[in-house]
């Protein structure tokens, strides 16, 4: 009998997809190939994996963010927990107000602020190292890549010393904050992470208001485009977004951008002859093994791709690491290639919504990984200790990543 395979779905490339989360090259080369322009009609959405497709959807600005807009029935919806309490932060917010908020927050945080902030960016990744001198294996993920990142973003809102143990719990306890079916644990803890989170924002806010500092917080308070300024609600929820959109996904970075080169010894040799390929190492990480699993979108009517019409509603799903991995892009697209000419990836997104901190994440992995070469010279996996990923819907890293240093170092 001639048994037809099901149609791949968003559950195919979901996170909680075991096969998916430790081989998703093979997944989505098949649905690349099969069904470039994939319908899941039970959720009402579109899934992309071509790299042209994806640059179409992110660059048109005709298409949508707010999940608002999308179908009742959508998952986009049920990840944002949309209810008539529901706002959009930065990432979902459609023009004209997308436009506003951006160009303001741009005011406060852009190159510059990258620049001033990197001797103390330098200053926590080489403190955070110290305290692993003479250990001769540690997890990279808990003792670096988690604690590096938070404590930048703490720095740029200059959070109280004693406060920063409570922002990585909050922070951690978001993490969920893109999972469709959180389980009652995980909902509670995220409800407290954020509000924890959002009563201490307010309280700074206030503070700041009053004595203003040369903090981020305080240059968010300050922008002002002729008579437009942030309201609270869009300085918090700003705020939550750095710390959520630039901590996890930067801990993911360091995680598999390691991972990546310990599983290619050669690469890891040829950086460390050769310091000044690391920029293009760092991109090369990026579009390897994305962080940011998918960007989401929603769709008005239009002619949509290759004969397939968008209709309003829609949610349209680009598949990072599938554009990423597109033969069409990137020639033998599967190696891992430091010196690889062309760079281009979409693991910051593009078009409107291109990632704000992406100066930042780059000045941080940069000094991450030159601080980690230079410290550990001959650094390994720890034998037995098999790096596992972590189960974050929208986001690909590791659980941990367990390295053994000889004992010399
Ligand atoms: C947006 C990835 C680090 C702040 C985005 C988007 C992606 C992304 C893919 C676009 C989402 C969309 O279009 O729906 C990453 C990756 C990072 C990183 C892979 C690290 C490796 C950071 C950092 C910050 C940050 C360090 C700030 C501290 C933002 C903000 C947006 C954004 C504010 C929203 C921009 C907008 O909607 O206009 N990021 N990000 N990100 N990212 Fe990042």
């Amino acid at each position: 009998m001639n048994q037809q395979k099901p149609s791949p779905t968003i559950d195919t490339v979901s996170a909680f997809n075991p096969e998916f989360r430790n081989h998703p090259d093979q997944i989505l080369d098949q649905i690349r190939s099969a069904h470039p322009v994939l319908h899941d009609e039970s959720v009402d959405a579109i899934i992309l994996t071509r790299a042209k497709d994806v640059a179409q959807v992110l660059n048109d600005r005709n298409i949508d963010c707010d999940p608002r807009k999308s179908s009742p029935g959508s998952r986009l919806r049920q990840v944002h927990r949309v209810d008539e309490n529901f706002r959009p932060s930065l990432l979902r917010m459609d023009d004209p107000d997308h436009k506003r908020v951006r160009d303001l927050v741009s005011k406060a945080f852009n190159q510059a602020s990258v620049d001033a902030l990197r001797p103390k960016v330098e200053q926590i990744a080489s403190d955070l190292l110290d305290s692993l001198q003479g250990r001769s294996s540690f997890d990279l993920i808990e003792t670096f890549a988690e604690p590096f990142p938070m404590a930048v973003i703490a720095e740029l809102l200059q959070v109280d010393t004693d406060k920063r143990e409570d922002f990585l719990q909050w922070s951690k306890a978001m993490n969920q904050l893109f999972n469709p079916r959180p389980t009652p644990e995980q909902l509670a803890s995220l409800k407290w992470g954020s509000a924890s989170f959002h009563a201490y924002l307010k309280q700074i806010v206030d503070q700041r208001r009053e004595h203003r500092g040369a903090d981020l917080i305080s240059s968010l308070i300050t922008a002002h485009e002729g008579e437009n300024t942030l309201t609270e609600w869009e300085i918090i929820s700003t705020c939550e977004l750095l710390l959520f959109a630039g901590n996890v996904t930067t801990t993911d970075l360091i995680g598999n951008g390691m991972f990546a080169l310990l599983q290619h010894p050669e690469q890891m040799e040829k950086l460390r002859v050769n310091p000044a390929l690391l920029p293009g190492a760092i991109e090369e990480m990026l579009r390897y093994d994305s962080p940011v699993t998918h960007v989401a979108r929603v769709a008005r009517d239009s002619p949509g791709i290759d004969g397939c019409p968008f209709h309003a509603g829609q949610t349209i799903y680009s598949l990072v690491n599938g554009a990423n991995h597109d033969p069409a892009l990137h020639l033998d697209a599967h190696a891992f290639d430091i010196e690889r000419e062309n760079k281009r990836h979409y693991s910051f997104g593009g078009g409107a919504h291109f990632c704000l901190g992406a100066p930042l994440a780059r000045a941080e992995a940069q000094i991450a990984f030159s601080l980690l070469l230079k410290r550990f010279p001959s650094i390994s996996l720890k034998p037995g200790a098999e790096p596992v990923r972590k189960i974050t819907p929208s986001f690909r890293g590791l659980e941990s990543l367990w390295l053994t240093v000889p004992s010399t170092e």
